[in-house]
Parts: structure tokens; sequence; C-alpha cells
């Protein structure tokens, strides 16, 4: 049985930050989930995450996943860290330990290190510049410890395979070699890492297995590190668009800050970032310089340049900008239009309905073929509460018209232009409120006095 442990007591110091370090994110999440998702896949019997700086601010972001939480209340090292968990973790299970700041290992790099049958089996990889990183130490195949950078020689400091800190044995044999791990170190902390050096004296197979893309492994301890992380993240998601069907017009100027999906044949133009759940259908295109969180638009919607979408979602074709915001609520049917400078929210708009400029349409229900004219407002808010505004099917709203909600204009109606409605408008008739217009015969200018 497999059991994962994942470490993330440390505070980040090098971020300087008031979120704990695995609470950093990457693609729009804390590095943590990506680790916890990564560590589901390979269906271990528990996942174990081992917390100390920032706990709290940390179980909270990661409530409701499935972690078995132990805390390290002292930061003395990772190799204490791995040993808060341990009581926990069946003595008859492989332990798999992770660091919390490495979010881009994938599931199958993972799975190819436990096919490895060593008594210790770590996960190394060639770095390009190795600072910072333990160096593997070995005669061959054969590892006999991991350096630190703080405590390696000028000649050690050479060696370019370092350590991922991904490391495999059976907790039996971790527990004791953790028991004997001292602090006698330049950083006085017990490293999970001198583990390698006790189970190769002891006679133990130790092996070190070069993953083959260095990307997946960097870690992260500061800013400039974590851009690092998602510059791989983004070429990583944009790859995945592309692969899926969407044409990008200049994908590194795309961001992924999410779960996104898309159909064949979408485009997506410059400067775009799409977030949380977002699913495109096939030949969706959206404009440059517009953000779409948590929204789904049907097949063939057009979404005009620079265009704010959250929370929306259209069933049909419709086209949507430019300089459009759809709210949390809004719901597009076939054929709508919502043109520049026009907010919706908590507003459904059926087949073929039009707000084309300048207008407000919340708490909403407008009905088949409406035109709501340039400047139409919902006015849904008394100060204290909302209310709704109804619209029956091809009513036409005259263009700067305020609807005062709770109100309902019937099918057909047509409302002429500035009114401010605040009683029902019936059905196929015109309704209006405004001063009548006149024109004085003779009035005069008045003049500046000598
Ligand atoms: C560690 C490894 C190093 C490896 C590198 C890869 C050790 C001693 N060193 O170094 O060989 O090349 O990762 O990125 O393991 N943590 C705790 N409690 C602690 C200390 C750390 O939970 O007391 C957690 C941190 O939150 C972090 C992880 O352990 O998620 C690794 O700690 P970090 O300080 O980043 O180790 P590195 O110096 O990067
Ligand atoms: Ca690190």
């Amino acid at each position: 049985m497999l059991e994962v442990i994942i470490l993330a007591a440390g505070e980040g110091r090098r971020m300087n930050s008031d979120r704990p370090k695995v609470l950093q994110h990457v693609g729009g999440r804390p590095m943590l989930s990506h680790l916890v998702d990564t560590a589901e896949a390979l269906e271990p019997r528990a996942i174990h995450v081992v917390v100390g700086a920032g706990a709290d601010q940390v179980r909270q972001a990661l409530a409701n996943r499935p972690i078995r939480w132990s805390v390290q209340a002292q930061r003395l090292g990772t190799g204490h860290a791995a040993m808060q968990a341990l009581p926990a973790v069946d003595p008859g299970s492989r332990v798999l330990v992770l660091p919390g700041d490495m979010p881009l290992v994938r599931p199958a790099t993972l799975a190819g290190l436990l096919q490895n049958d060593a008594d210790v089996a770590v996960l190394s990889f060639m770095a390009d510049n190795p600072t910072g990183y333990g160096r593997i130490l070995r005669d061959g195949d054969a590892v006999w410890g991991i350096r630190e950078e703080k405590d390696a020689s000028d000649e050690e400091r050479t060696i370019r395979e370092v350590n991922s800190a991904v490391l495999v044995a059976g907790a039996g044999d971790l527990a004791g070699w953790l028991d004997r791990v001292g602090a006698d170190n330049a950083q006085g902390e017990y490293y999970l890492t001198d583990c390698v050096g006790l189970a190769a004296a002891d006679g133990r197979r130790v092996e070190a297995v070069v993953a083959g893309d260095a990307s997946e492994l960097m870690g992260a301890n500061d800013r400039l590190q974590m851009a690092a992380l998602e510059a791989v993240f983004q070429r990583r998601a944009r790859r995945a668009l592309l692969e899926q069907g969407a044409a990008l017009a200049d994908p590194d100027t795309v961001q992924v800050r999410g779960d996104v999906e898309v159909g064949r044949d979408v485009f997506i133009d410059v400067n775009v970032v799409l977030q949380g759940r977002v699913r495109l259908g096939d030949g969706v295109s959206v404009g440059p310089g517009s953000v779409l969180s948590d929204c789904e638009l049907a097949a063939g919607t057009e979404v005009q340049p620079y265009c704010v979408i959250e929370g929306a979602k259209t069933s049909g074709a419709c086209s949507v900008g430019p300089f459009a915001r759809l709210r949390a609520g809004t719901e597009l049917a076939e054929g709508v239009k919502i043109g520049n400078f026009v907010e919706t929210k908590n507003a459904r708009l059926e087949a073929g309905a039009k707000a084309s400029h300048l207008s407000y349409v919340g708490d909403a229900a407008v009905g088949a073929a409406v035109n709501l004219g340039a400047g139409t407002i919902t006015c849904n808010y008394d100060g204290v509460n909302k209310h709704q505004t109804i619209i029956g099917e091809r009513a036409f709203v005259g263009s700067n018209t305020s609807l005062v909600a709770p109100v309902e204009i019937g099918a057909g109606a047509t409302i002429g232009a500035g009114s401010v409605i605040s009683s029902d408008a019936p059905a196929g008739q015109l309704t209006l409120s405004r001063a009548r217009q006149r024109s004085i015969s003779g009035w005069k200018r008045p003049e500046k006095k000598p």
C-alpha cells in the first residue's frame, strides 16, 4: 500500500509574503492544491500533509480535500517534518515523500519512480544551474549520499545532478533512519536527505532515478522561481488548448488560471485571461484583452474585444461586446446580442434579445426578440432590496429608459424613449412617461448687462 506525505510546514521566508509558501499560486491556485491532485491520481491509501507556518490558513485553503493533517510545531528541517506524519502512517506502507513547493510534477513521473524497487529511491534531475539544490553523490550507479548546497565542498557544488526532494521508502525503514538523522550541518536542521546516506551505509540499495523533464521538478523558494514555475505551467496549459483545437493568435500572451476546456476551431486572440472553470464550445472566438472567469460559452459565441465575463453562460451562439461585462447569473440564449458598455447580472435573455448599447440589465427576465434601446437601465435596487424586471417577448424599450423594479413590461409593448417606468406596462401598447415637448415662440436669450 502507498501513502503520500507532503511537506508543507516551511514559511517560505524568501517569498516576502504574508501567505505561507505552499499557498502561493501557480496557474491561479495554491501550489499545494496541485500536489494534492497529483497525489490523488496515484490512488494512495492516505495523503498526509505536514503543516506548520500558517497552518490554519493552509487547512482552510484546502478544506474538503482528502487530507490527513500533521503539525510540525518548529521548523527543524525536512526530516523532522516527515517524522511528524509517520505515526499516522501504517508501518507496512510504502511512503512517497513530496516537497510542498514542487507543484508541476506529473503523476506519470511519480508512478515511474514507484516502479523502482530499491530500498530508497529518489527522483533527481540534471540542473542547468544546480545552485540551491542538494547534490546527488554517486559512484557509478550506486548513490551514497545527498549533500545540501550549504554543506557542499567546492568540488561537490560542480555536480549537476540534483535532488528533487521526492523520495520513496518503506515506512518502517524511514522511521528508523529518521530516528538516527542528526542536525550537525550548516543549517542545524534534520535533513530528510540524510536518510539516503544512512541507508547506503547500512548496505541497503539506494537509487536515484534521473527524470527526463527537469522543468517538472523545479522547486520554488522565492518569487523569481515562482515566476519560472508559472512560465512552465502556462506553456503546458497553452499547449493543452492548442491540442484540443484552439487557435491562439499569440500563445505567449494567453494566461490560463484554472481548468479550461475548449472545443474545435476556437479562436483566442491576444492578451486573454481564462480563469476558474471555463468551457468554450466549438467555434467560439474570444477577442483581444478579454477576461473570462467561470463561464460556459456555447458553440459559435463571439466575444468581441475587451469583455469581462464572469459566472455567465450562453446556450447558443451569441455576440458579446466589445467592452461588455457579463456578471454572475447571466444566461444568454441563442442569438442574443450584448453590445458595448452593457452590464448584465442575474439576468436571462431569451433568443434573439438585444441590448446593443450602454445598458444595465440586472435581476431581469428578458423575453425573446426584445430590443432594449441604448441606455436602458433596470433600476433593480431600492437601496435595501433587489427587485425583478420582467420584459415580455418582442417588447421594444426606447432609449434612455429607466425600468423601476419590480415592474413588468407586457409582450410586444413599446416604451417611449426617455421614460421612467414604475408601474407595469400593458402588452401591445405604447407606454411613455415624459413631459410633453413644447416650443415658446418669441422667447429671447438673456443678454449680458453692459
Ligand atoms: C530541499 C532538499 C534539497 C532539494 C530541494 C529540491 C532537504 C534537506 N533538501 O531543499 O536536497 O534539492 O528541496 O527543491 O530536504 N519543510 C517543512 N518543514 C521544515 C522544512 C521544510 O515542512 O522544517 C517543507 C517546506 O515547506 C517545503 C519542503 O519541505 O515544502 C522543502 O523545504 P525547503 O526549505 O524548500 O527545502 P530546500 O532548501 O529547497
Ligand atoms: Ca524548496
